[in-house]
């Protein structure tokens, strides 16, 4: 079984547009979403409708959760009080702009999917099992990926959050991080199609990457209101 993954759209429509387009040519069979559809670009409502319209299902990230339920806070971690000024306006102006359609969709997404294709278990959340806002990076210690593991039954966990994407194979699980559509932050401002083929013997990784109009996503976000900071951010992938 084939799947195409998108990472954290977060509001970002020409990406995701170009991310399907992607995932059509690569004969994914399905495709699937990992949550964090609004926030830091301003198209969280065509985002949905776009998920919508194609079958494209997914579960709820923290900022769904968050944007949905009015919350104080979108549960994201700063690096500094720019990042943090930066990204709560982000996060007033998408609780503003979300519609109340919007807002039942995101507040009715799934914690996790969970399948069983060549006998393996797969399942899919937003950043870890049990907590929606925890970052799972490659270079946490062993100790947190068992503890991360014994969470879940899965074989195979497709998560992203971190919007940096990668792969571990340890003690037989497979952790794919699918990386981010909309925002990245690996230094690639292309978008991050992860494709991930699932068969009897062998289970293949590939962090696919879209070029798509960032130029024109850019100033979509500088002409919403929407900081200029993130504009510059998404041109850079970070
Ligand atoms: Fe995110």
């Amino acid at each position: 079984m084939k799947i195409a993954v998108f990472g954290d759209i977060h509001g970002n429509i020409e990406a995701l547009k170009a991310a399907y387009q992607a995932a059509l040519s690569s004969n994914a069979e399905k495709v699937y979403h990992l949550g964090d559809l609004g926030g830091y670009s301003p198209f969280v409502n065509e985002v949905v409708e776009f998920l919508r319209e194609h079958n494209i299902d997914g579960v709820q990230g923290n900022y769904d959760e968050t944007v949905a339920n009015d919350r104080e806070h979108c549960g994201c971690k700063y690096e500094d009080p720019v990042q943090e000024e930066m990204a709560n306006r982000s996060f007033i102006w998408t609780k503003k702009h979300a519609s109340p359609k919007t807002k039942e969709y995101l507040r009715k997404l799934p914690i996790s999917i969970d399948f069983i294709t060549e006998d393996r278990r797969v399942t899919l959340f937003h950043a870890t099992p049990s907590k929606n806002n925890l970052y799972w990076y490659e270079d946490r210690p062993d100790k947190f990926f068992r503890e991360m593991a014994a969470k879940t039954d899965a074989d195979i966990m497709i998560f992203g959050h971190t919007h940096k994407p990668y792969r571990k194979d340890f003690e037989n699980k497979i952790f794919i991080n699918a990386g981010s559509v909309g925002k990245p932050k690996d230094g690639d401002p292309r978008s991050c199609v992860t494709l991930i083929d699932i068969t009897a013997d062998k289970v293949n990784v590939e962090f696919l990457r879209v070029p798509y109009d960032v130029e024109k996503a850019a100033s979509e976000i500088i002409t919403s209101g929407l900081p200029v900071y993130f504009a510059e951010r998404i041109k850079e992938g970070r």
